[in-house]
């Protein structure tokens, strides 16, 4: 379960026209057919199964090693709950996954090295490619480079160790098709950032053996909490909060994280607030001068590093705390909330404005809550800001250039 608090009173803004967008996605999922679409897919039972078809199909492998090929939107999502649950599972019960984001030399070479080495024992590895342009520069130099490897050591049946992630009719979709690999596809109007409910997500993390079906069902309890009452759409109010603390000349928003196993959950958030919120040009076409700056913490490792800037400078800074529950009984008791509280009466002190979400245990069913609050937050944010939060015309811009030099 996930809980929102505030010692601020929230202003009121009108949420409706958002509201009315949540409500009828969940009325009409699998239509697919604008951006909001992301807020059905928790519910798409259909697009769920074929999925799982996939699973079960590939798990007959006995795969000793998954390797998740993609970067931005198409890794963070499964990367965050990989990381936040994977310690909560029994040694083995959880088939290891290694994220290949970049092109750095020295990462690439230690995956190769370990899929190599899996290869060399004869166990077969699991490659999932997965890019919704299914042109991002990274992604296809490394899914090269990986591909070869598996014929190398794999001739005969390489094919079945390949699962391609894309868009229908991407360039990667047709060569999947040429060279019989398997295809899961993203909805056409779902982007990256906003695609952990698609195959992106749920095919690394069900087949690596994680609950996929609480986390949907999380995701889904908290769209129908927040469409059926304004009073517990911590969404929109956490959205309304930010903004009134925007108007007020807060450009900092800091995500403050207790437990260390979320800092990859923080780091999606974190690109999905930039990407999705970081504009310079409104809905309207105006320029945009005010300034949003987006920062990830964690606690309590950076008390000892940037509380000092925070605390004694950043005067325009509103921190959203993230906080843990579960005692998992290592410590007598549970000083990481301990700490956070603390923290928490010393922002008081210092007049910082902040609130707080409380996980009361981190599982599949609590992180398909945060992760589907927090993209209906950025939809809220996004309406209040009056920007386009489904475009990233500034990344495109690195991404030309690319082309031109690469
Ligand atoms: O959220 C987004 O749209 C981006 O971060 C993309 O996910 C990222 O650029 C990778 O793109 P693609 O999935 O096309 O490889």
């Amino acid at each position: 379960m996930m809980h929102f608090l505030s010692n601020e009173s929230i202003p009121f803004f009108d949420a409706s026209a958002i509201t009315k967008h949540i409500k009828h996605q969940i009325k009409h999922f699998q239509t697919y057919e604008n951006a909001y679409s992301f807020v059905g897919l928790p519910y798409d039972h259909t697009m769920h199964a074929l999925i799982e078809e996939c699973i079960i199909e590939k798990r007959k492998l006995s795969p000793t090693l998954l390797i998740v090929i993609g970067i931005g939107g198409s890794s963070l999502g499964a990367r965050a709950v990989y990381a936040a649950l994977k310690n909560s599972y029994q040694d083995n019960a959880i088939l290891p996954i290694l994220f290949l984001e970049t092109v750095d030399d020295d990462v690439a070479r230690m995956i190769f090295k370990r899929a190599e080495k899996e290869l060399q024992q004869g166990n077969p590895i699991l490659i999932n490619v997965i890019t919704k342009s299914g042109t991002t520069f990274e992604t296809i130099k490394n899914f090269d480079i990986f591909l070869a490897l598996l014929k190398r050591y794999r001739p005969l049946d390489y094919q079945a160790l390949i699962v391609v992630t894309t868009d229908h009719n991407s360039a990667l979709f047709h060569q999947a098709e040429q060279e019989h690999f398997t295809i899961l596809t993203i909805p056409k109007y779902v982007g990256g950032r906003f695609s952990v409910f698609t195959a992106v997500g749920l095919f690394p993390l069900g087949l690596a053996g994680f609950d996929t079906k609480k986390l949907c069902e999380g995701a889904r309890d908290i769209t129908d909490a927040y469409s059926e009452n304004d009073q517990a759409n911590f969404a929109a109010q956490s959205a309304f909060l930010q903004y009134s603390y925007y108007k007020k000349s807060f450009f900092l928003f800091d995500l403050f994280l207790f437990s260390s196993e979320l800092e990859d959950l923080g780091k999606w958030y974190r690109q999905l607030f930039s990407e999705s919120l970081g504009k310079d040009i409104d809905m309207h076409g105006n320029r945009i001068d005010a300034e949003i700056f987006f920062t990830v913490s964690l606690g309590s490792a950076d008390l000892h590093s940037v509380a000092q800037l925070y605390l004694a400078q950043a005067k325009h800074m509103f921190t959203t705390f993230v906080v843990v529950e579960q005692n998992n009984h290592f410590y007598d008791k549970n000083f990481l909330l301990m700490i956070a509280q603390a923290t928490q009466k010393a922002y008081v002190k210092k007049n910082k404005p902040f609130c707080t979400i409380t996980i009361s245990q981190k599982n599949e069913y609590s992180l398909g809550q945060f992760l589907q609050s927090k993209m209906l937050e950025v939809i809220y944010l996004a309406k209040l800001l009056q920007v386009n939060a489904f475009d990233q015309p500034h990344v495109e811009l690195y991404k030309k250039e690319m082309q031109t030099t690469s």
